[in-house]
């Protein structure tokens, strides 16, 4: 829980690293695995403590998880239990996933009620909202969430905000549902599609993949199914990002180039040189000299909410005045203090952040409040002169898979250090 990174000012990144399979795509394709008896399998998983803390919640409920290499096998065969306690939910806001399918399966669940997180609240009203339109009773106790329902019904439900997390636990909970269930203004990230495909092979049928409506009609069992995670496009637009500020040359293998549009297109503008093929992609940015560029967050495919705060570090560290307004979290910006710490000079206003860019950040000692706001303040590191310790990184160790080797891998120089002195950790990050 003390460990830090030291992070030093280096040359330019070169050379080409693999991405891992996503974080926020294998959340839910383990959850799904509890709406049949039986061996499941998701390939590409990569060994992170957000997947260790879902594995525990499985187990907790009576599944045999085996996570060996990228390989992830799941026996549900022995599940019995229906709650998912509050120790394993607040660690991980995505626990909240098991909701659907003991609904389905079991006809209740007792989940805990997630908290907020570092940056601010992190409401699940869209996801009971959902489930009581299911027919599903919904209450809420001692800061927990006890449902129940018979069979659940098919039925038209529309989000109010477009949530990758409701939609989610709605597709958990429609596929064993009696008749047809049709969603409007659902979640078209890739992570859902993910989800999609592997219910489907699973025996759901689900159609509308990729766009806002989707319609589920219900069947009366599934059966266990082996799948793909798809590649992380948030580490993918970090290591990107990484290599604009450094002024590098990296190619990213094990990638799809379409996830990562609306990231593409502003380092473009920003003058760095992007060339990809079907499954890679390659950022150079030695030779012209690179502007900032302003962004707004959005759902899929606007710009991502998660690379939000490390294109702060690149708007930091280039001159020129921009602005980043998160229209998904407008509270996301517990990073500029740690950034303003590194010589940045940024202000918040309401949802946006307005950032003075210049080349003078230099290393200090900083905090990790969040993991995306973690990964910012390592990609500062990389450009600011001196050493920059980057601590609390226990928050980075949930999405971000051989971090410091792979920036290694790229000629970056970091390394991890424990601390012997006893930080008192007084706030465990929800941010997931
Ligand atoms: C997912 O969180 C991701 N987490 C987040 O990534 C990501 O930032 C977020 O989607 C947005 O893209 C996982 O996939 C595990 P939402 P989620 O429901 O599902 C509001 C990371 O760094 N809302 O799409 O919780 C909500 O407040 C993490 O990997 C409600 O109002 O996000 C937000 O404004 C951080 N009521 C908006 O919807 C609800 O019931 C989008 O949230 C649910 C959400």
């Amino acid at each position: 829980m003390n460990d830090y990174y030291q992070v030093s000012a280096q040359p330019p990144l070169q050379g080409q690293i693999d991405i891992s399979g996503a974080k926020n795509a294998v959340l839910p394709l383990m959850a799904a695995t509890l709406l049949c008896k039986g061996k499941s399998i998701i390939n590409n998983v990569p060994q992170l403590d957000d997947v260790a803390t879902m594995a525990q919640v499985m187990r907790y409920l009576g599944a045999k998880v085996d996570h060996q290499g990228s390989r992830l096998t799941i026996d549900t065969q022995a599940c019995h239990g229906h709650q998912a306690p509050y120790h394993l939910v607040t660690k991980m806001r995505a626990s909240i996933y098991v909701l659907g399918p003991l609904l389905a399966r079991y006809g209740r669940a007792n989940v805990a009620l997630p908290g907020g997180c570092a940056w601010g609240p992190r409401p699940v009203d869209l996801h009971l909202a959902g489930m009581q339109a299911l027919a599903a009773k919904v209450e809420l106790t001692h800061g927990n969430i006890h449902a129940y329902a018979g069979k659940l019904k098919g039925v038209d439900f529309t989000f109010s905000t477009s949530s990758v997390g409701a939609t989610v636990n709605m597709l958990l909970a429609s596929v064993l549902a009696e008749g047809t269930t049709r969603l409007f203004n659902a979640a078209i990230e890739p992570e859902i599609d993910n989800l999609i495909d592997q219910l489907n092979a699973m025996g759901a049928n689900i159609f509308g993949k990729g766009t806002t409506t989707l319609c589920i009609a219900g069947v009366d069992q599934l059966a266990p199914t082996e799948i793909n995670a798809i590649p992380d496009r948030i580490e993918a637009g970090t290591y990107l990002i990484a290599a604009a500020m450094t002024r590098g040359r990296v190619r990213l293998n094990q990638v799809i180039p379409a996830h990562l549009t609306a990231l593409l297109t502003k380092l473009s503008d920003c003058g760095a040189d992007i060339q990809y093929d079907q499954d890679s992609i390659t950022l150079d940015a030695q030779r012209q000299g690179l502007r900032p560029m302003s962004i707004k967050t959005g759902p899929y495919p606007q710009f991502a909410t998660d690379l939000a705060p490390q294109w702060m570090a690149l708007c930091a560290s280039l001159p020129g005045i921009t602005q980043i307004t998160d229209h998904i979290y407008p509270d996301r910006f517990q990073h500029v203090d740690e950034l303003n710490r590194l010589g940045a000079n940024i202000r918040v206003k309401g949802n946006s952040a307005y950032i003075i860019g210049s080349t003078s950040l230099s290393g200090a000692p900083v905090n990790a409040s969040d993991l995306r706001a973690g990964a910012a303040l390592v990609l500062a590191g990389l450009v600011a002169n001196g050493t920059t310790e980057v601590r609390q990184i226990h928050h980075l160790d949930r999405g971000y898979h051989n971090l410091a080797s792979k920036l290694m891998q790229l000629g970056a120089t970091i390394q991890r250090d424990a601390d012997d002195t006893s930080v008192n950790v007084t706030h465990l990050s929800l941010c997931g």
